[in-house]
């Protein structure tokens, strides 16, 4: 476990789509770590959510399960007064939220015949459009003069340089469109709060729902389990300052080409 160490005592966090998969290990680790202070965690429909369930049980004075979908405007508008109702600010914003299906007619497009405007659509409002209006909603918590980070979860397949397969034009088109949002908001944000760092993350393949039908081609020891992901995350952002702010780091802590 690391000792997030930049971070103040009791840090506050706020994780975006937190009812399953990587969000919810970011909610169980940062639970589990004695510097955590109150921990918000978004999703549809928390309810729903047996993990958040369970740890919200265990943990009823630091962890704040309200409900968020990232595709309603009006909704992610309203997570500012619902936020700052809990926290008087955030020192880690965590934006995890993605699809690459949906069970719906969303899956990854192998050719250009395979397109269909209403995945390009769905895929880009909750990867692309949703982190960009939390990253609004929340600006006003996340510009103080402590540290502070606000990473988005994006994916390897969103780089534009390291494309060379070509395919998942609604996944990876979304994933570029939001690590473009990421840059624009780092320099916005950074002339206000010198010590907010905006980054974009790649988790490396992580055993979830989102990954499940592709794990088949992944050998086993770079198919991630959930913890593994968000330790390894957590590490990276632990070594976070401002110079980094505006970049693309895989779980490494490598630098990954735009
Ligand atoms: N797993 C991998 O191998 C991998 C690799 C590269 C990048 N990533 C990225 O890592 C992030 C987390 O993925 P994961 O593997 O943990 O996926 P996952 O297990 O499928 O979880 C996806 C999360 O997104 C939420 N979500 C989906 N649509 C939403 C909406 N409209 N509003 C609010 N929340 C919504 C889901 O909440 P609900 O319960 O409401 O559906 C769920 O919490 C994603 O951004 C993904 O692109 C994953």
């Amino acid at each position: 476990m690391q000792t997030r160490s930049r971070f103040p005592e009791g840090f506050t966090a706020l994780i975006q789509g937190a009812s399953r998969g990587i969000g919810l290990g970011f909610v169980e680790a940062l639970l589990a770590h004695q510097k955590t202070g109150r921990v918000i965690a978004t999703c549809r429909n928390p309810s729903d959510s047996e993990g958040l369930s369970r740890l919200r049980a265990e943990h009823p004075e630091r962890l704040i399960c309200l409900p968020l979908d990232v595709e309603d405007e009006a909704a992610v508008a309203g997570l500012r007064d619902a936020a700052s109702a809990e926290v008087d600010r955030l020192h880690l914003v965590i934006n995890a939220a993605g699809v690459l299906h949906d069970g719906e007619g969303l899956f990854p497009e192998k050719k250009l015949d395979d397109l269909k405007l209403a995945n390009l659509e769905k895929s880009f409002r909750v990867n692309a459009f949703g982190p960009l209006l939390v990253s609004r909603a929340l600006a006003p918590l996340l510009t103080h003069r402590e540290h502070a980070v606000l990473a988005n979860i994006s994916a390897r397949v969103g780089s534009i340089g390291d494309n060379h397969l070509g395919g998942w034009y609604a996944y990876r088109g979304a994933k570029a469109a939001q690590n473009m949002f990421t840059r624009g908001v780092a320099v916005e944000l950074g002339r206000r709060a010198k010590k907010l760092v905006c980054v974009a993350l790649h988790p490396g393949t992580t055993d979830t729902g989102l990954s499940e039908p592709f794990q088949q081609r992944v050998p086993e020891h770079k198919l991630f389990p959930v913890s593994r992901t968000v330790e390894q995350l957590l590490a990276v952002i632990d070594t976070l300052g401002p110079e980094h702010s505006g970049r693309f780091f895989g779980w490494d802590g490598a630098e990954i080409p735009w």
